[in-house]
């Protein structure tokens, strides 16, 4: 068997490429490597043509390659092909857009089932009722019509809970009627808030249950005017009515009316100090100062401030 020159085969082969491989039916299987090799320098050569265009995309760069010279095709592509090979890609700003779908997707399940679980005890429950406060004083407690709760002034109005309660429950115009001017400590820095001075504030017992009252006003408290539930001054109070399980919420939760609560609730012990609640009482009574109606020592004090309101 004589050799055939190697630029003879390959010349051959381009040959048969360029006509769309006739004469395969009686080629050996090595030549079909041959074919592959000649259409590989085929779309070398092309992409050297357009070497900016491949680049540039790779799905592009196949695509003008695979289009032959000749122009006439044995199989001209169908239509859907055609259709396909038209159709625009993804630009490539969609695509950093695209790749952050799961991030997306994740934040979304986690904000979902985070959501579940701070709608605890009565803090997740003050921040729902709280939908009735947000038109006059702020979705986030910043104030409005209403005085603004955050950063500590609604603690500087009311530093004893009790007298927050009594004020939500009564109202500006039950102030008026019982002729108490000073709903909050008197001692107020910059001066105590006197009843009516900024406009009305309505009555919330009856419209909202009492288990509704206490729970927004922890809201109020501890949630949007920053009271620290760990601190010195503020510990046993949270222990008493806003924490999960506080024991006077449940009272209040169960049955027991906010009116008569302080009659129904025993002195209870917190971290050893003796806890009192006072009473909300039957009518509006005047604010007290810091340690005026709970303390660790002795009866509660608030009611004391009944000679100024008559007087
Ligand atoms: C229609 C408007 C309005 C709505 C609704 C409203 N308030 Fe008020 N609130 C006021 C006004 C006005 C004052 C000031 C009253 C005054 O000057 O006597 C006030 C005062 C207060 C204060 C005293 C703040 C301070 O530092 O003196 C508290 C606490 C309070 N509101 C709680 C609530 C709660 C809790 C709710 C929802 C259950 C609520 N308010 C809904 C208008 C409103």
């Amino acid at each position: 068997m004589t050799e055939i020159p190697e630029h003879l085969l390959k010349r051959s082969r381009e040959r048969r490429a360029a006509i769309g491989k006739g004469g395969d039916a009686t080629a050996p299987a090595g030549d079909a490597e041959a074919g592959g090799d000649a259409a590989g320098a085929a779309v070398e050569k092309s992409a050297t043509a357009a070497p900016a265009a491949a680049a540039a995309t790779g799905p592009a760069g196949r695509t003008a390659a695979a289009e032959p010279p000749a122009p006439k095709p044995a199989k001209p592509d169908p239509q859907y092909v055609v259709a396909a090979k038209q159709r625009r890609k993804v630009p490539f700003w969609a695509m950093a857009t695209l790749s952050l779908m799961p991030v997306w997707g994740f934040m979304y399940v986690r904000a979902l089932t985070e959501g579940g679980e701070v709608a605890e005890g009565p803090l997740g429950e003050g921040a729902a009722v709280y939908a009735n406060c947000a038109s006059c004083h702020g979705g986030g407690g910043g104030g409005g019509v209403g005085y603004g709760f955050t950063e500590g002034e609604v603690l500087a109005t009311f530093p004893n809970i009790e007298d927050q309660i009594r004020y939500v429950y009564y109202g500006t115009e039950q102030y008026n009627l019982a002729g108490v001017d000073i709903y909050g400590n008197p001692e107020r820095e910059g001066g105590p808030h006197v009843t009516g001075a900024q406009g009305v504030m309505p009555g919330f017992g009856g419209s909202l249950s009492d288990e509704e009252i206490v729970s927004v006003i922890c809201h109020e408290r501890y949630t949007l005017g920053g009271a620290d539930p760990t601190s010195e001054e503020y510990a046993a109070e949270f222990e008493a009515w806003c924490a999960e399980g506080a024991p006077v919420f449940e009272e209040i939760a169960t049955g027991a009316l906010l009116l008569e609560s302080a009659d129904e609730v025993e002195p209870f012990d917190i971290n050893g100090e003796v806890f009192f609640v006072s009473p909300i009482g039957p009518e509006p009574i005047p604010g007290t100062a810091p340690g005026g109606a709970i303390g660790g020592a002795g009866q509660p004090t608030s009611q004391g401030g009944n000679d100024e309101g008559s007087g």
